[in-house]
């Protein structure tokens, strides 16, 4: 895909999460070969439009209009390029928890819990979050952090069965640790505004709700390595206590990894005897085989969820609407 047809992939997208500010300033990327020389003076995974936007909020552009953009990245597109080459995009969805509960709370604990490509470590409070799907609720109903997941499922022989849902808190989790290439330390207050900087502008609520899993993590930060996915999985996993099962934990990240080594990972998951639990872009693994249910959309399949590779369900990229099939 040229870059600035990703642009405009990705306009469509900032439209449909609510941020119109970043869908504005993603059409005038896309159209002006400029603006596209410039972004393409980065290396190719860096050419994502929320990063490329992310990192020019960072340096204090403008958040708008198109025409108050341009001239500014002209400006300074040396600057742009060269944050772009120390920045990945580390968006920490805490949202994406409540397809993971769902699928965690099928695994008998106590649960040692092993999360790759975990940024700040949000997503490894999982059991820390309460949840909600209309009048079902599960986790903690006492946390600061409460997750909204709208959960469906097929119509059978004319009538809708109610979807299988977790009741009451989520198996224990003993142990819990990330790996990321570049970790984000919640204690640190630059490293949490960047962090923040990759949410849409317009997004106060999930600024919101990140915040409460900031404070929250605080209270407990999460062990997080340096290291990449694969390699540095075994390391890690040797450090899980004997006595808890342990679970590998994937969400939005795997596309991050050359194809190949998508593989690589699967494989190294499976040679440790792990539980994994994946939430990831519906069509990456060869591993994970998911249909799309009749009259689900394809924003609402984008993403698999997956316990040990069988699919549960189909969902959006943000883990607030899933279709459970299994
Ligand atoms: C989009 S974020 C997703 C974070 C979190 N899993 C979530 O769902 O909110 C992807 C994370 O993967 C990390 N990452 C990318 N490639 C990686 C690799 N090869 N090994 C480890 N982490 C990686 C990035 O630094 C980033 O923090």
């Amino acid at each position: 895909m040229s870059t600035s047809d990703r642009f405009l992939a990705a306009a469509l997208a900032f439209d449909r999460e609510g941020s119109p500010s970043q869908a504005e300033l993603a059409r005038g990327i896309a159209g002006d070969a400029t603006a596209v020389a410039v972004v393409d003076r980065a290396e190719e995974a860096r050419r994502q439009p929320v990063l490329v936007l992310a990192v020019c909020r960072w340096l204090g552009a403008p958040l708008g209009p198109w025409s108050a953009l341009r001239p500014w990245l002209l400006a300074r597109s040396d600057d742009v390029v060269a944050e772009l080459a120390r920045r990945l995009t580390q968006t920490n969805d805490v949202r994406r928890c409540a397809p993971l509960s769902v699928a965690l709370a099928r695994v008998p604990g106590p649960v040692a819990l092993l999360e790759v490509g975990a940024s700040a470590g949000l997503c490894l409070g999982v059991d820390r979050y309460g949840y909600r799907s209309g009048d079902r609720t599960w986790g903690d109903p006492s946390s600061t952090v409460q997750v909204r997941i709208d959960v469906a499922t097929a119509v059978v022989g004319g009538t809708r069965p109610r979807p299988e849902l977790p009741t009451g808190p989520l198996p224990e989790v003993t142990w819990r640790a990330g790996i990321d290439l570049d970790p984000v330390d919640v204690r640190d207050r630059d490293q949490v505004a960047w962090l923040e900087t990759l949410l849409p502008p317009e997004r106060g609520d999930r600024l919101a709700l990140s915040r409460r899993a900031v404070a929250l993590a605080r209270t407990a930060p999460p062990r997080l390595v340096t290291a990449d996915a694969v390699d540095g999985l075994a390391a890690l996993a040797a450090e899980a206590p004997s006595d808890a099962t342990l679970v590998v934990v994937s969400t939005g990240t795997l596309v991050y990894l050359p194809g190949r080594r998508r593989q690589a990972f699967v494989d190294e998951v499976g040679r440790l005897g792990a539980r994994w639990i994946s939430y990831e872009r519906r069509d990456l693994l060869t591993d994970v085989v998911a249909e799309v249910p009749p009259g689900v959309s394809a924003d609402d399949s984008f993403a698999a969820l997956a316990l040990d590779g069988r699919v549960l369900g189909v969902g959006d990229a943000h883990g607030t609407r899933l279709h459970l099939t299994a």
